[in-house]
């Protein structure tokens, strides 16, 4: 079972950026966990990070055929992308939408998701452990060995 994790805008800053908000794990560090914890749930992990919009929605499309599924941390592109949302309602594939943070405790504007309503679920609020809980969904929504 082939697995991407997909982060979005900024999250290249894991670790420096606001460390109050989203922890002191840089996003190398985020993505050996997943690598290992997918190694655990007989998945293999593929990574991919892009501040751009359009690279977000191509990898989406590419991940139809080649993963079974989606870990998605969209940053600040989950509160303003239908473009996202759309790619996501195209593909078919099951995402798990993630965040560091508790989005719903935070401002008014983080409270609307755009990838929520197209997203098998989400997860937010518990840090870099959101990662691998969200590779724990997937691997239950697809069955052990399977995909
Ligand atoms: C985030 C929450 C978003 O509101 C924010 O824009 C981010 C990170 C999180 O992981 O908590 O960039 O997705």
């Amino acid at each position: 079972t082939s697995i991407l994790v997909l982060n979005g805008p900024n999250l290249n800053l894991l670790g420096t950026r606001q460390p109050d908000v989203y922890g002191s794990v840089t996003l190398p560090d985020v993505e050996e966990m997943c690598e290992t914890h997918g190694k655990s749930l007989g998945m293999k992990i593929s990574c991919l990070q892009s501040n751009h919009e359009g690279v977000l929605i191509d990898a989406i499309h590419a991940a139809k055929g080649s993963h079974a599924g989606i870990v998605l941390n969209a940053g600040a592109f989950t509160h303003t992308s239908v473009a996202l949302m759309d790619a996501i309602a195209s593909v078919e594939l099951p995402v798990v939408e993630v965040h560091l943070s508790n989005i719903h405790a935070r401002e008014a504007f983080r409270h609307k998701s755009f990838i929520a309503p197209v997203a098998l679920g989400q997860i937010a609020g518990f840090g870099a452990t959101g990662y691998l809980l969200a590779l724990d969904a997937l691997s239950a929504h697809l069955g052990r060995g399977r995909g």
